[in-house]
């Protein structure tokens, strides 16, 4: 009983912010939402979601406070650097082929997934020739993305991971330690935009060359995925790549028809011609 009003709360709950703020958590797989909005609620000082929601649905800050404890912001230089090495061996071959490259992530959390695709595009003779589009639903993740600074802690395990990835230099050519801080080379920074962005209801980006998801519609049920797929597809030039997780794929059909796989493993598709 009580966990079916709890239930019924959270649907009231995420049809308001809906309402009220226009940020649609609707169509976000339920059990990973109840038990990111369960561990908000336990932090707070209410004890039932209806208790909450007259605070969230009228103080913007007490949103903002559910909405960094909603995102999953998990990342990492060069994560799955397997997929780097796919990229630079088979993605970068046509990209230098064009005179200038449009870039979109969706869903860039604090940034590491974008500094690592600069580095490699830098690495590999594209320095100057492409401008990339981060975005996220999370304006406090993109602040911190734009300030481009690690954790030192972190940066063994990085190094490893750009490593793996195949990279040419060495991985503190990027940075600068200071304390217990890793501050990467501004000079990265320059052909990346952070802008926020929400996949449940904003616009596609024009005439992209490559777009990059990855590891955020696995908290998505099926209508906002295809809403997502829907979105790149119209966003990609033909020709252009699309490069989901490890742990996400294209619907066989929408592949056959619409992609090719380039390094199904990686999961890197190239969008057919005509
Ligand atoms: C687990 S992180 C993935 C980061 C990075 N792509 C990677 O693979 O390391 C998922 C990101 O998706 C973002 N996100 C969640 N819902 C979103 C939405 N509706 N629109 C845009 N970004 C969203 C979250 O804020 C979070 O930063």
């Amino acid at each position: 009983m009580v966990d079916d009003v709890t239930s019924v709360e959270i649907r009231l709950l995420l049809e308001g912010l809906h309402d009220v703020y226009g940020y649609d958590f609707r169509d976000y797989a339920e059990s990973s939402i109840r038990r990111r909005l369960t561990h908000w609620l336990n932090e707070s000082p209410f004890d039932t979601f209806s208790q909450a929601q007259s605070g969230l649905l009228r103080e913007r800050a007490l949103f903002e406070s559910l909405l960094r404890g909603i995102t999953v912001n998990v990342t990492e230089m060069f994560r799955d650097p397997l997929f780097f090495k796919a990229v630079r061996e088979q993605v970068v071959p046509f990209l230098r082929t064009y005179p200038f490259v449009k870039i979109w992530l969706a869903g860039c959390s604090t940034g590491e997934e974008a500094y690592s695709m600069a580095i490699l595009l830098n690495e590999e003779g594209l320095a100057g020739r492409f401008r990339m589009y981060a975005t996220d639903i999370n304006e406090t993740v993109l602040q911190q993305a734009a300030e481009g600074v690690l954790s030192i802690s972190e940066m063994q395990r990085f190094t490893r991971n750009y490593q793996a990835s195949g990279g040419k230099a060495s991985f503190s050519d990027y940075y600068t330690a200071r304390y217990e801080r890793a501050i990467l080379f501004g000079e990265l920074r320059k052909d990346i935009v952070f802008a926020p962005h929400n996949l449940a209801v904003d616009a596609e980006f024009g005439e992209m060359n490559m777009v990059l998801c990855r590891n955020v519609m696995i908290y998505f049920k099926t209508p906002l995925k295809e809403r997502c797929l829907r979105l790149f597809d119209s966003s990609l030039l033909p020709g252009g790549f699309l490069c989901l997780g490890l742990k996400e794929s294209l619907e066989r059909r929408v592949q056959g028809e619409r992609y090719e796989e380039l390094q199904p493993a990686m999961r890197i598709y190239r969008k057919r011609y005509g």
